[in-house]
């Protein structure tokens, strides 16, 4: 009897924190990062390291495709024009390890590095951003931050020339590592990090395989849902723009997966990429739900998949999970980013967005779940991910749903299409 009680309770409760309510939240907004954008703008790089005060840099780079584009090559001109002097970083990975972040903090220490530069994408910027706040106290462990174990206090300033839009950490307070070792990939957040410029030339993502570009727009259209799906509020203007924002990705995502060298559809993404995770649609909604990002972080540091298609894999089952927590923002999402007619009952409306979602997806070749991943996690390894993700949120996470371990689990296990085993 007290243990129905409790479940009764916790049921109350959630209803209590998870009901819809027409409330404007109180909201701060910040998002100093100058954005310079557009065809051969990485030629102004050196001038604004300049204006930041920068004198001695660190070039941070991926696997090579900066080299082998020329892209490299040209920023470090533009830096000896500029009159800066500059060492070099390279062999970033996707999911980008800790060991990578030591070393630049080793080589910047000897140097004398006073400013960050990354040339690449949300995993170069995100190196470049943990090497600046290792430099900067040198005294202290980096990955204390990554494992809440304590908050930054200085942070050297970072720059960077993005390559692919998706990430959003041009313009975002956070940094994602993956501690290689432990298979641990955790987050970051403060304004200490934020980019003090983000040059933004749509033509240098042209290079992009496809199923990054897919991923890349999949992850900041996921951006904005995170932050639409809450239960906790919500203001007109912000809800247009976040509207706007996941219809036009769509649409530009459809035409870059036939015409990937079109300008326009890859300028309207680059510059969606930014305003999803500058948390412009974040104003006035009252907190965001993220669980969807959280539960993908614990995949792909335990399997290293590509974090925009680990979302789409995840994200059905997240929301077929939670969708009558937070039905009104279902309906709603479902009638204005995919145009559904209101059906019988609000529920059947939901459902067919939900679908719709998917159908984008699958139009792009992006999974549905994690078998179309590639990945196939033994019960253990999903109650794993459970646990992890549970502690890395301090216990609970969510606002279209709030959800704790056994949740997590089972969102897993739907994605996996398999039973839970309790
Ligand atoms: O290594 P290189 O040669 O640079 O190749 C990269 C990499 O293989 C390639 N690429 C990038 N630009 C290219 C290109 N290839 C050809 N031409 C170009 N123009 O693309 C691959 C993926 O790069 P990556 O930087 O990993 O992509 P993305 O920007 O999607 O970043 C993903 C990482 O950011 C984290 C993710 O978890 C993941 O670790 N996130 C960071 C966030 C933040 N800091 O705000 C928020 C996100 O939610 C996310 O968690
Ligand atoms: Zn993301």
């Amino acid at each position: 009897d007290r243990i129905g009680f409790c479940v009764y309770l916790r049921i109350a409760i959630e209803w209590i924190e998870n009901r819809g309510t027409d409330t404007m939240n109180n909201y701060e907004f910040y998002a100093p990062t100058r954005v310079i954008f557009g065809k051969g703008t990485e030629n102004d790089t050196g001038k604004q390291i300049v204006a930041y005060g920068g004198h001695h840099v660190l070039i941070v780079y991926g696997g090579g495709h900066a080299v082998r584009s020329g892209l490299l090559e040209r920023v470090e001109a533009s830096l000896k024009e500029a009159g800066l002097t500059f060492d070099t970083l390279g062999g970033v990975v996707p999911n980008p390890h800790l060991s990578k972040v030591y070393e630049g903090i080793e080589l910047g220490k000897k140097t004398g590095v006073d400013f960050l530069l990354g040339v690449g994408g949300g995993s170069v910027i995100d190196t470049a951003k943990a090497i600046a706040y290792g430099l900067a106290e040198p005294e202290y462990d980096v990955w204390d931050l990554y494992d809440r174990k304590r908050k930054a206090k200085a942070c050297l300033p970072v720059g960077c020339v993005l390559t692919i839009a998706a990430a959003g950490s041009e313009m975002s307070d956070s940094s994602v590592i993956t501690n290689e070792k432990t298979g641990e990939k955790r987050g970051t957040n403060s304004d200490l990090c934020r980019c003090r410029f983000a040059i933004e030339n749509p033509e240098l993502t042209m290079t992009l395989p496809d199923y990054q570009t897919m991923a890349g727009c999949a992850d900041m259209q996921m951006h904005t849902m995170e932050r639409y799906f809450t239960g906790k509020g919500n203001m007109e203007i912000t809800d247009s723009i976040a509207e706007a924002l996941m219809r036009t990705v769509k649409s530009k995502t459809l035409i870059l997966h036939k015409d990937p060298q079109n300008y326009e559809a890859r300028a309207e993404v680059m510059w969606a990429g930014s305003l999803a995770h500058n948390n412009i649609t974040g104003c006035g909604n009252g907190g965001f739900d993220f669980a969807s990002h959280r539960l993908e972080h614990e995949l792909s540091g335990m399997f290293d998949v590509t974090h925009g298609a680990g979302l789409c894999a995840i994200w059905g089952s997240w929301a077929r999970y939670v969708y009558k927590n937070c039905l009104h923002r279902f309906v709603k999402f479902a009638e204005t980013v995919h145009g559904i007619a209101p059906q019988a009952t609000e529920e059947d409306t939901a459902l067919l967005g939900i679908e719709a979602q998917e159908d984008f997806y699958r139009a792009i070749g992006m999974p549905t779940s994690l078998d179309e991943l590639g990945v196939h996690p033994t019960d253990a390894q999903m109650k794993e991910m459970a646990r992890r993700c549970a502690i890395a949120v301090g216990g609970q996470i969510g606002s279209a749903m709030v959800l704790h371990e056994p949740d997590m689990y089972r969102i897993y296990c739907m994605a996996a299409g398999k039973q839970p085993q309790d």
